[in-house]
């Protein structure tokens, strides 16, 4: 496509562009228009290391900072800081307009931005705040019985078990809580650990599909497709998983699948998705009861009357930002990324890796023992020493620090890593 027939296409692409100042358009097109240039360069090219830093350049990360962190909270990139910047400035030009339907078109195109992402229809999207609140709508939701079981692996995170402890253990429902290995061979292995722990009283599979302990995929079509033979619910929190991995929600088969957009689509924090199959939709009722809570259709579970809606449409421009590398561009990334990584760890054997090594188990999540070493006073000094921002997690035998690796980061920044692990 020609530079000037991109722009005049950019214009339109970007989400609530009609409501954004002239000034504002062009700038944002022109930015998206210049990071399509550049990797279209890169595709001809193979200078790669400039293409990234080039990436690494799109996110407002203080220059100093060596981040690994990720899968806490991702940064949005400049262009979506921008466009929310906008729309906020427009929705205080007009408070009332924009909060109560002067957005609805906008809203929609969120949710087909989305819906196009997952491969989901818009009418199974519903645009929430994290998948803390994803979880919670199906705990609270669905009618257990006393000694109904709901199956919780031990690498659940605490937004995927308390919901269920909150809102159904008081009712006598059994959570069954299956241990997974951390090192896995194979998704067999998991998938069989999953069967073992399904009863005839089994009626929801609640589980992670990325663990945020030590990054294991888990084979979620095959347990999905094993759990419905058997007429089991199967809800997936998805937070680590959207924008890092491709996905494609009903391929997955499953109920239910939840996700924080402001980890790996970079969004404006405080936003999330939720999906459910049409099929299964009847179970969720909204957390919230406001005007509106009546829609038979899924936008139901997200009215919360007033809400933050410059963050939400800037949530449209992440998508954006994501659709203009591209999903597989930004999965290969994290791959090569993660390869370099485990090379690097593998050569001393100081290091122990505790994330299963093939793709199919992991991707931009490493968890990583520094022999000898307690995880805590370890995390504090490479902050303190080297400026590098990681998880420690001493959860489940791990005793290691997690490192999180994104499209902003490079391989000199592994390397400058690596080497303050190796100093401290
Ligand atoms: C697997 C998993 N689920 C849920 C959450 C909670 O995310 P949020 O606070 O965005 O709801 C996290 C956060 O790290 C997570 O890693």
């Amino acid at each position: 496509m020609q530079r000037r027939q991109f722009l005049a296409a950019g214009f339109s692409s970007i989400t609530g562009s009609l409501l954004l100042s002239q000034h504002a358009k062009a700038e944002l097109s022109e930015n998206l228009a210049q990071l399509t240039q550049t990797l279209g360069d890169n595709n001809r090219h193979t200078d790669s290391q400039a293409f990234w830093q080039n990436v690494k350049h799109q996110f407002p990360l203080q220059p100093e900072l060596y981040y690994f962190n990720n899968a806490s909270l991702g940064p949005s990139p400049n262009i979506v800081n921008k466009a929310v910047q906008e729309f906020r400035l427009q929705l205080e030009s007009f408070p009332s307009k924009y909060m109560w339907g002067g957005w609805k078109k906008e809203k929609e195109q969120v949710r087909e931005k989305i819906a196009t992402l997952v491969h989901a229809s818009p009418e199974d999207i519903a645009l929430i705040h994290n998948a803390t609140e994803g979880m919670n709508l199906v705990a609270a939701s669905l009618k257990l019985s006393p000694g109904d079981e709901v199956i919780l692996g031990n690498h659940e995170h605490p937004s995927g078990t308390i919901p269920w402890q909150h809102w159904q253990e008081t009712k006598g429902i059994k959570l069954v809580r299956p241990e997974l290995p951390l090192l896995p061979q194979s998704t067999r292995e998991i998938v069989e650990i999953y069967r073992q722990a399904i009863t005839d009283k089994t009626k929801v599979i609640s589980i992670v599909h990325i663990t945020n302990t030590n990054g294991m995929i888990l084979p979620i079509k095959e347990i999905a497709d094993m759990a419905h033979d058997r007429g089991i619910l199967v809800a997936v929190d998805g937070a680590q998983a959207l924008g890092m991995i491709p996905l494609n929600l009903p391929e997955l088969g499953i109920d239910f699948y939840t996700a924080s957009s402001h980890k790996w689509l970079f969004s404006p924090k405080g936003l999330g998705i939720f999906y459910a199959k049409r099929s299964s939709q009847h179970f969720i009722k909204p957390l919230i009861v406001a005007s509106g809570y009546e829609d038979k259709s899924i936008r139901r579970l997200e009215n919360y009357n007033s809400r933050n809606l410059p963050e939400l449409l800037g949530l449209g421009v992440s998508v954006d930002f994501h659709q203009s590398l591209g999903e597989q561009k930004k999965y290969q990334r994290i791959l090569e990324l993660k390869h370099y990584i485990r090379k690097r760890l593998t050569s001393d054997t100081q290091f122990h890796i505790k994330t299963p090594e093939p793709d199919e188990l992991s991707a931009g999540i490493i968890c990583v023992e520094i022999k000898g070493q307690e995880v805590r006073a370890l995390n504090d000094r490479i902050a303190a020493q080297s400026n590098i921002n990681c998880r420690p997690m001493d959860v489940l035998t791990l005793n290691g620090l997690r490192f999180s690796l994104s499209i902003y980061n490079t391989e000199k920044d592994i390397d400058y890593l690596i080497n303050a692990l190796q100093m401290s």
